[in-house]
């Protein structure tokens, strides 16, 4: 493993929390972005910048030559800008992608896909040595659930038959610790997916498993659905990318892969491993 600096932005969220953690315990130094306080692992640093605010990130990428690029916005606006910003200082990116990018069934006008694909062309024609990721859904997608799940023991949700290979966080982050570390992925854009595609109906039935309590899933209308992520505050463009995505993959599932295994040497964890790992999340 070569020894590098490694700036990883997203540190307080899912994945780049995973990164650090993993970077951090195989003894890579590692640098947080964070935009507030936030808590890590002791030696590993964290410093403030805005992924909105280029400028704000110089700080952040002094002495950095690796950078986890996980890009928290619906569009790609500001993206030339701070890639820019990166190659003055690093000389390798690694970019969290999506799936969706290398599918066929996805709408072309998905905001979601748009902005990755984007991010992705931008990435290489960076001047950087690149990589990018394009993971399945997250399961920690269901966190989504937890808050039903601990005052009601019911999920109230859409697309119950709707399956997905869920991938576990550690599990991308884990591909991230590759692509950052080791030229393994230099110019790839490898499709990362969990291991069996599992209906929501059952994610339900495996965290209820995991927190030994009861847990129902009650189907609500895909319409229904969408009035509740609209009232909830979501942008549009996320409740019109979403959701439609989500039921044609009914018919049309993601692929599952061994990617995980192939690349880090360890096969991709089960859902059922997440729902314990997360465990307190739900109860
Ligand atoms: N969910 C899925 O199924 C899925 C599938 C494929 C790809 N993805 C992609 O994965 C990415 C999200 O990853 P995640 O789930 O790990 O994210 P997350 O847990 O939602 O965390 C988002 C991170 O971005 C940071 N952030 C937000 N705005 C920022 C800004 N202006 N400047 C700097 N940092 C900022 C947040 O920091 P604060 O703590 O300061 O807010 C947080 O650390 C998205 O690009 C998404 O499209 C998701």
């Amino acid at each position: 493993m070569t020894q590098r600096r490694i700036l990883v932005t997203g540190a307080s969220g899912k994945v780049g929390g995973a990164v650090v953690t993993q970077l951090h315990a195989a003894g890579v130094p590692v640098r947080a972005l964070v935009r507030r306080e936030a808590h890590f692992p002791a030696g590993v640093r964290a410093v403030r910048g805005d992924l909105g605010a280029p400028a704000s990130l110089d700080t952040a990428l002094e002495g950095v030559d690796t950078v986890f690029l996980v890009w928290p916005f619906l569009s790609a606006e500001g993206a030339s800008d701070v890639l820019d910003t990166i190659g003055k200082h690093a000389r390798r990116v690694v970019y969290l992608s999506s799936q969706g990018v290398g599918s066929k069934d996805q709408e072309p006008g998905d905001a979601i896909t748009s902005f990755h694909a984007e991010l992705e062309r931008l990435t290489e024609a960076s001047g950087l040595e690149w990589s990018a990721l394009r993971p399945t859904g997250f399961a920690s997608n269901t966190l989504g659930w937890a808050e039903d799940i601990r005052t009601t023991g019911v999920v109230r949700a859409p697309l119950a038959r709707l399956a997905r290979p869920l991938i576990h966080e550690a599990d991308i982050a884990a591909v991230a610790v590759r692509a950052l570390t080791t030229d393994d992925l230099l110019g790839a854009r490898p499709l990362i997916t969990g291991p069996e595609l599992i209906t929501q109906e059952r994610q339900v039935a495996l965290i209820s498993e995991a927190i030994g309590r009861p847990v129902r899933f009650e189907e609500i209308a895909l319409d229904e659905a969408i009035e509740q992520m609209t009232a909830a505050g979501y942008p549009a463009e996320l409740v019109e990318a979403v959701l439609p995505a989500q039921a044609k993959m009914i018919d049309s599932p993601e692929p599952v892969n061994d990617e995980v295994q192939r690349i880090t040497g360890t096969p991709a964890r089960s859902f059922r491993e997440w729902a314990a790992d997360h465990a307190a999340d739900f109860r």
